[in-house]
């Protein structure tokens, strides 16, 4: 499991609820939550929440994020933009943990209008459960974030 325990969360107003379900839930594991919102149910862009949580990982000043809207898509497709951020969209646990463990993911995307709240919390816990296995994958993984430039 990641050693660093201090997790930034952010959501749009599709996935409020459950974001807000998955902030207890890891607290109660011991991870440290930022949650930078939105706490009113008003309709908001959820590309300023997906990039706001992803500069919270680029800077450093989390080691990782989960971010909801109502698909995942979105905010994932957001958050993909900040630089050195890789983040994948999960309605299942299996994939959760293969972010991890194979893509270094950073970032976990949930859709709460995809998949309910018993799920999410499987996929939560699979991935911060898993760690990054290196090796073959860490060349991989630096070739996405060339990518970039
Ligand atoms: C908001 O209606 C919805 O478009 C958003 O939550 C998300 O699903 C976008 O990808």
């Amino acid at each position: 499991m990641t050693t660093q325990k201090r997790i930034v969360l952010s959501s749009d107003h599709a996935a409020i609820d459950l974001r807000q379900t998955i902030a207890a839930h890891i607290a109660a594991q011991g991870w440290e939550v930022v949650d930078i919102g939105p706490t009113s149910p008003e309709s908001t862009h959820y590309p300023k929440h997906g990039e706001a949580a992803a500069q919270r990982v680029a800077s450093g000043d989390c080691t990782l994020g989960i971010i909801l809207c109502g698909t995942g898509q979105g905010i994932m497709m957001a958050a993909n933009k900040v630089k050195g951020i890789r983040c994948g969209v999960c309605s299942d646990s299996f994939s959760a943990k293969m972010i991890r463990q194979h893509n270094n993911a950073n970032i976990l995307s949930i859709g709460a209008r995809v998949v309910g709240e018993g799920l999410a919390l499987e996929i939560v816990d699979a991935f911060l459960s898993a760690d990054f296995e290196g090796g073959r994958h860490q060349t991989r993984v630096e070739m996405i974030d060339a990518i970039q430039g």
